[in-house]
Order: C-alpha cells, then structure tokens, then sequence
C-alpha cells in the first residue's frame, strides 16, 4: 500500500475479534513504526506501556468513563501513551516559543502508529477519553497519559467507511506575496 491507501484504509475501529490475538512480529513493526517517528529536536518524549491480558481490559475500562468507548474491552492489546521528559533544547524550546512540542509529538507518533497497523492489516483506534489517575496506577507511570490506541484485528464485516473530512479549501489556503 502506499501512503494514500494506508490513510484510506486506516480507521478508527470500534469493533475488534477478541479471539485473534495480534502476532508478536506485527506489534513490534508497529512499536518500531513509533521509534522512526520524528520529533522535536528528536527527543522522543513519550512511553509507550503495552498492555494485554487482563491488563488490557483494565487499560481499556479506564477509557470507559461516562458509558464512553465501551469496544475498548474487546481489544486484544492496549497502547498507553504517556508523557516522558523533554531533552534540555526542546524543554527550553517549548518555553520559549510557548508551543507543546511534547503533545505534537505523542500526535506524531499515534499517527505512525497506527498508519503502520494500518499497513499490516491491524485495526486501531486513537482514544483521548481516558481518565490519566487511573491509567498511570495501572502503568506505574508518574507522567501524564495523553492517548489509549486500541490495537487488534477488526471483525469479520465490519465495513471499511468513506472518509467524511473538511473541504481542502477549508484547510489550507495560498500565500505567494505578502500583503
Ligand atoms: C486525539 C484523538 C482522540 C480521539 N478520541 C477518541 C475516543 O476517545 N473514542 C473514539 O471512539 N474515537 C476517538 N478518536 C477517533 C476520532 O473520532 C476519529 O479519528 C475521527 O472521527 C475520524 O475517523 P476515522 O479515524 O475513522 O478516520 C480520537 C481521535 C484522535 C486523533
């Protein structure tokens, strides 16, 4: 698949086979996937926590506040994203330019993330309705949980969906001279 097809093929899913466990060599690719991603002044400032089993269900019921993601439950493994320490130049970057590259970065790396799953025929879905308190007790983490990515293979039939997404005209406009 190139690129295009990964992003078309590439959708939050919302129902997993909870018998088809995802192959060791596939959750490597993907984890590898997230190590290539860039970063700024190439920190890497995140962790990523692993969770299967009976630690995945727990993952993914703390994604479940208010009745919310309850198709976390049936996937196989659970991704915990966290934050980590910026190296010294990105710490006194963000400071001063007043920018959260620690967030742009943890973006970054779900979308390798899950454009690799994508690749290998995995099914993922990006989940920011997560409650931090409980996410870091399960983890052991002492840093803040910024995204759950729920990781398996999609059901037998569930349909892959046309993108709906804005107008590229809405998204991007030309500057060729300054005003
Ligand atoms: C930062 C972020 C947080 C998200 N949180 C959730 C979530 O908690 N639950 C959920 O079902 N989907 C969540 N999504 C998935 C989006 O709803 C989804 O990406 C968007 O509607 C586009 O659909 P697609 O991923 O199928 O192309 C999240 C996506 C992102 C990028």
């Amino acid at each position: 698949m190139n690129f295009t097809e990964i992003a078309l093929n590439r959708q939050s899913c919302r129902s997993y086979d909870e018998h088809r466990p995802v192959e060791e060599d596939k959750l490597q690719a993907v984890l590898e996937a997230v190590r290539l991603a860039p970063s700024a002044c190439n920190g890497q400032p995140y962790h990523i926590t692993v969770c299967r089993g009976q630690a995945a269900k727990d993952a993914a019921a703390a994604c479940m506040g208010m009745g919310m993601n309850k198709f976390a439950s049936q996937a196989p493994v659970v991704l915990v994203l966290s934050e980590e320490a910026y190296v010294p130049t990105a710490a006194l970057g963000s400071k001063v330019k007043k920018n959260d590259y620690r967030s742009i970065d943890i973006g970054i790396a779900a979308a390798y993330l899950t454009a690799e799953a994508a690749a290998l025929g995995l099914a993922t879905c990006i989940l920011g309705w997560l409650d931090d308190g409980k996410l870091r007790q399960l983890c052991g983490l002492t840093q803040p949980v910024r995204l759950v990515i729920t990781l398996g293979y999609a059901k037998e039939g569930d349909p892959l969906r046309a993108k709906k997404r804005k107008d590229l005209t809405e998204l991007v406009s030309y500057l060729e001279a300054t005003p």
